[in-house]
């Protein structure tokens, strides 16, 4: 091991955050402080029940010996500067409202009203939040469209080249790296054209945040350019829901900007069982992060390989770049099953409430599962015998292969106006069938995951309609309408 290795690993071993609780629950401290469950005193019985009361020890508020999340100058700066070295960064701030705020913030950042960003149109809903919060004005540009998978990935260089050519007072550049399914662009190339125009590169990596610690994995996002990067460390790596990461380097955007929109978008109350959970997360993968991933993603090798071999299903694979898409996180595995003659929808019910398995993303070809280092070897022989039931159940070589209509996201219709007015302006709920040609004033999307099929401000076409009706028949959810059904929409008067 080298000198630096070495001092890597002794600063890296240090848990501020934890040590500064643990320090505080010991001290015994009668509370006169919120929250009033007093350290878990005054819990109700049926959480104790469920959770034990010793979590409830540490649900402590902002004490002068916990730091202050905003103004950062004690334990929490210490854990968020320990973290920046750990990924890679030269800032980062630890946010206790998930990717959402973090995207929402880099947007605020680096728009002002009226301004240009370039974003892929299946960006995921919190940037959307973020144009209508900033006042930015959205440029979208269509996902590449893979027909056989039937999946949306992200933007090309070629097709970013040539929008910037149309608009080249754009202020900042969005993107996602990977997708949910785990697919890569070539972000090393997006972010010099975007260099080119002097404005920063901002990356949605909210699935990304492992690729740091383990050489087989796609290549973090800041080490190919990316000014900045949000990361969900509670998705894929060992911190507590909503726990998140915001990642930054170089000088294209103002620190003091990001903590200013973060201060605007958070809680004044952060929960410390979530910061907390991010300082021990980012101590587990610098120290551990490289053996932990070794094992997660020969697990991951072994699922792909077996259940490439069952009857009826096919695994989701980029052993050749193709049409600028250069890597595929292995850890993410997508599975088709068309050939058993069932949607994914279908499938899902049958795994999660028959064979005791629940996936990650079903979507109408294929589902998607996450493969983390939570997971056992014991984990992923119940994935490979539930597929192994449900092929001998439902495949027959003789039988047809569903033909599910290929669903493309409808590319966006010009916007008259910007999400940001939307959001204010007059609406009505007409009839689903009498809204053609009206303008939106809905945010719709499919859940999971949660991308947009109707922006606010877009003109409603034909093709949107038909999008809608077919997902909601096929069995998708769609949230973020004000009524779910789709009988009627929001549109502006
Ligand atoms: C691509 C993408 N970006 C951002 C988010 C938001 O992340 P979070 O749940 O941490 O707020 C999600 C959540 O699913 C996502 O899939």
């Amino acid at each position: 091991m080298t000198l630096s290795q070495h001092t890597f690993l002794n600063s890296q071993s240090k848990m501020p955050l934890i040590e500064a609780l643990r320090t505080l629950i010991s001290q015994k401290n009668v509370a006169f402080h919120a929250p009033g469950h007093k350290q878990g005193h005054g819990i109700p019985q049926s959480l104790e029940k469920l959770l034990g009361k010793t979590v409830f020890t540490a649900d402590l508020p902002e004490l002068p010996e916990l730091d202050n999340l905003f103004a950062p100058s004690g334990v929490i700066k210490k854990a968020q500067e320990l973290a920046a070295e750990a990924f890679g960064a030269e800032n980062t701030w630890f946010l206790v409202n998930g990717s959402t705020c973090g995207i929402i913030a880099a947007i605020l950042a680096t728009c002002n009203p009226g301004d240009k960003i370039i974003l892929p149109r299946n960006i995921h809903q919190s940037a959307i939040t973020g144009l209508i919060i900033s006042g930015a004005v959205p440029v979208f540009l269509n996902p590449y469209y893979d027909p056989l998978w039937d999946l949306s990935y992200s933007i090309t260089p070629n097709a970013l080249k040539q929008v910037l050519e149309e608009n080249s007072d754009v202020k900042a550049v969005m993107i996602v790296y990977p997708t949910y399914h785990g697919i890569c662009g070539d972000i090393k190339v997006i972010a010099d054209i975007t260099h080119r125009q002097g404005i920063p590169l901002l990356v949605d990596e909210a699935h990304g945040g492992h690729f740091t610690f383990h050489q087989d994995l796609p290549p973090c996002a800041l080490s190919m350019g990316a000014d900045l990067t949000v990361q969900s460390t509670h998705k894929v790596l060992g911190a507590m829901t909503q726990a998140s990461m915001l990642h930054l380097q170089g000088t294209r955007i103002d620190p003091q900007r990001i903590s200013r929109a973060l201060q605007l978008i958070e809680s004044t109350s952060p929960s410390y069982l979530l910061l907390a959970s991010l300082d021990a997360a980012r101590q587990q993968m610098a120290l551990y992060g490289k053996e932990l991933l070794d094992k997660t993603i020969e697990f991951a090798n072994k699922a792909r390989q077996q259940l490439s071999h069952i009857q009826g299903l096919s695994i989701l694979d980029l052993k050749e770049p193709f049409c600028s898409f250069y890597y595929l996180d292995t850890t993410r595995l997508t599975v088709n099953i068309t050939a058993l003659g069932l949607s994914g929808f279908e499938v899902d019910k049958i795994l999660h409430q028959q064979l005791g398995i629940t996936a990650e993303l079903p979507m109408l070809r294929h589902l998607a599962f996450i493969i983390s280092m939570g997971n056992t070897t014991d984990d992923i022989t119940k994935l490979i015998a539930a597929f192994q039931i449900l092929s001998n159940s439902y495949f027959s070589p003789h039988s047809p292969i569903s033909s599910f209509p290929h669903l493309p996201i409808p590319p966006s219709p010009h916007s008259p106006i910007s999400p940001r007015e939307t959001f204010f302006a007059a609406t009505k709920m007409v009839d689903f069938n009498y809204s053609l040609g009206r303008i939106s004033g809905d945010l719709i999307c499919t859940y999971p995951p949660g991308i947009p099929i109707l922006m606010p401000g877009e003109k409603i076409t034909d093709q949107t309609l038909e999008y809608l009706k077919t997902v909601l028949a096929l069995g998708a959810s769609v949230t973020g309408c004000s009524d779910s059904s789709l009988q009627k929409l929001k549109v502006l008067v």
